[in-house]
C-alpha cells in the first residue's frame, strides 16, 4: 500500500444541484484527503484535451457538451491506494450498475450525467493531476 494522488472531478450535473459538499463529505468521511481544489467552467479545448483517450468514441461530442454545460469542481485527493479507493467510492461509471452506498449509486442521473470522474491508473493520475494543477498547489 501506498499513499497516492488522484484527480477527482464533481461534475456540472452535481455542481447544478449544489451537491458539492455531499459528495466531497464521502471522500473525506472515507479517509481520502482534498488537497487541492478549484472551480472552475471547462473550455471546449480544456474538455476535449482532457478526454482526448475518448476521442474516438461515439459518445465523445456528447461528453464534450456535457462537461462543458456548466461549473465543475477539480480537485486532488491524496490517501492510501487513493486512486483505487476512489473509484470504489464512486461507483460503476453507470449509476444503473453502481453498487449501493456509492456517490454513482446515490447522486448520478445517468452514464453521462454521473456525477464525478476518477483517474483510473497512476499514469493517468499524473496526467490528469498535472493537467490542472502544479506541485505548489498540491497542500498535503
Ligand atoms: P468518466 O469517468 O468521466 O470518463 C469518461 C466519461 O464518459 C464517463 O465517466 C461517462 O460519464 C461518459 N460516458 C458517456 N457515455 C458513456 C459510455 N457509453 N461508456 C462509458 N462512458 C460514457
Amino acid at each position: 500500500m501506498a499513499i497516492e494522488r488522484t484527480l477527482s472531478i464533481i461534475k456540472p450535473d452535481a455542481t447544478r444541484r449544489n451537491i458539492t459538499g455531499k459528495i466531497n463529505a464521502r471522500f473525506e468521511e472515507a479517509g481520502l484527503k482534498i488537497i487541492a481544489q478549484r472551480r472552475i467552467r471547462l473550455s471546449r479545448t480544456q474538455a476535449e484535451q482532457f478526454y482526448e483517450v475518448h476521442s474516438e468514441r461515439p459518445f465523445f461530442n456528447d461528453l464534450c457538451d456535457f462537461m462543458t454545460s456548466g461549473p465543475v469542481v477539480v480537485q486532488v485527493l491524496e490517501g492510501e491506494s487513493a486512486i483505487a479507493h476512489n473509484r470504489q467510492i464512486m461507483g460503476n461509471t453507470n449509476p444503473a450498475n453502481a453498487d449501493a452506498g456509492t456517490i454513482r449509486k446515490d447522486f448520478g442521473e445517468s452514464i453521462e450525467a454521473n456525477s464525478v470522474h476518477g483517474s483510473d491508473s497512476p499514469e493517468n493520475a499524473r496526467r490528469e493531476v498535472y493537467f490542472f494543477f502544479c506541485d505548489c498547489d498540491l497542500v498535503g
